[in-house]
């Protein structure tokens, strides 16, 4: 079977529709702070052509403010984080159970296929939006509990300067707009890529495809200039093909943290749905925080073991039906 590369034609348009889209849902509601991103949306076409201009989002747009690592250390925003690299930036909270464990995940799979270059010319970075409860500790048994390497720093400090580091980056929009205090769990869930000496910035949502994440990361926001020498190359990328419905949503709402064969961030699913009681299976897929919630015992072990919980995935009766589907064919295919 051939293998689909994505090739620069591909990708630059790919590029400039994801910049249409993000401008068409950045125009209503504009505020002075967010003009950034749209700006630099605007701008990204032009930086395609001319890439060496150095931005204007420089030190005199970002904050220096001082951030605290997981493991204490202290470190300058603009200086020792943004300034000439490469990032992908979060914001995350570490008492979140539903759309934080799927983002750091999903990251943690973007990081995966960039290899080794994930702290050398590409940084990633997790900021704390509740500073308070999330210590450099909380931090660092947060990273532990995802098996995240040591190149990607989760960051907490001053709250006042981290809600004016979300806003320079344009991901602090509803707040600003409305004036009520900040609900945690609706958070803005966007996640920010770019390279702050050109002055490219994307939000890009953190369930975009991985292999599309990273190579935005890798090659894009490179200027394309260089070579790729992460060890899972984007070649071996999942084959473009007709995907059934359960596979589609396996691939979009579960691969970050599952995988058939291997341990993820969460169980092996291979065989599943034989091991599992069907109704039992059907209901975990549903509200597996209810279970939790309900001390159901079984849901309670596997807590106890991955001490992440598994997302509420909103899917609905028919969602389920195809996922369960989809485990039970993947693990027939992989036994063949
Ligand atoms: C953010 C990570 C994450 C995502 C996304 C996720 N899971 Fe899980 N899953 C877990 C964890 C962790 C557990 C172990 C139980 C716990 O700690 O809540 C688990 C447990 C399970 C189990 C039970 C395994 C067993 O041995 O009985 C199944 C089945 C499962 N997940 C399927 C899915 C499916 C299907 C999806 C997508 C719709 C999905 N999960 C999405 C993290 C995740």
């Amino acid at each position: 079977m051939k293998k689909i590369y994505i090739t620069r034609n591909f990708y630059s348009t790919l590029v400039v529709t994801l910049l249409v889209c993000n401008m068409a849902l950045a125009h209503d509601g504009k505020t002075h702070e967010n003009q950034l991103v749209d700006t630099l949306q605007a701008v990204t076409t032009d930086a395609v052509v001319n890439a060496t201009k150095k931005s204007v989002w420089g030190e005199n747009y970002f904050p220096n403010s001082t951030l605290i690592t997981q493991d204490g250390e202290r470190v300058k925003f603009f200086d020792d984080l943004i300034k000439d690299k490469v990032v992908a930036i979060n914001f995350i909270f570490t008492s979140c159970v539903d759309s934080c464990p799927l983002e750091t995940a999903r990251m943690k799979e973007v990081g995966e296929i960039l290899g080794d270059r994930v702290g050398k010319d590409i940084f990633f970075y997790s900021i704390s939006i509740d500073p308070e409860t999330d210590t450099p500790a909380v931090l660092k048994a947060y990273k532990e509990k995802f098996k995240i390497g040591s190149n990607w720093k989760f960051l907490t400090g001053d709250k006042a300067d981290i809600i004016n580091i979300r806003k320079k980056l344009g991901l602090y929009l509803e707040y600003l707009q409305t004036g009520e205090e900040e609900d945690l769990e609706n958070h803005n869930l966007n996640l920010i890529i770019g390279n702050q000496s050109t002055g490219r910035w994307m939000k890009s949502s953190p369930f975009e495809n991985s292999y599309i994440l990273a190579s935005q990361l890798g090659d894009w926001l490179h200027n394309w200039k260089t070579v790729t020498a992460a060890k899972n190359s984007y070649a071996e990328a999942p084959q473009l093909r007709q995907l059934d419905p359960g596979e589609k949503l396996f691939r979009t709402r579960c691969s970050s943290c599952h995988k058939f064969g291997e341990e993820g961030v969460g169980p092996d699913l291979l065989a599943v749905t034989e091991n599992r009681d069907h109704v039992w299976l059907k209901r975990w897929l549903k509200e597996p925080d209810k279970m939790l919630a309900e001390k159901d015992p079984l849901a309670v072990n596997l807590f106890n073991q991955y001490k992440i919980s598994m997302p509420n995935m909103r899917l609905s009766a028919q969602d389920v039906d195809d996922i369960i589907t989809y485990m039970a064919l993947e693990t027939k295919r992989l036994r063949l």
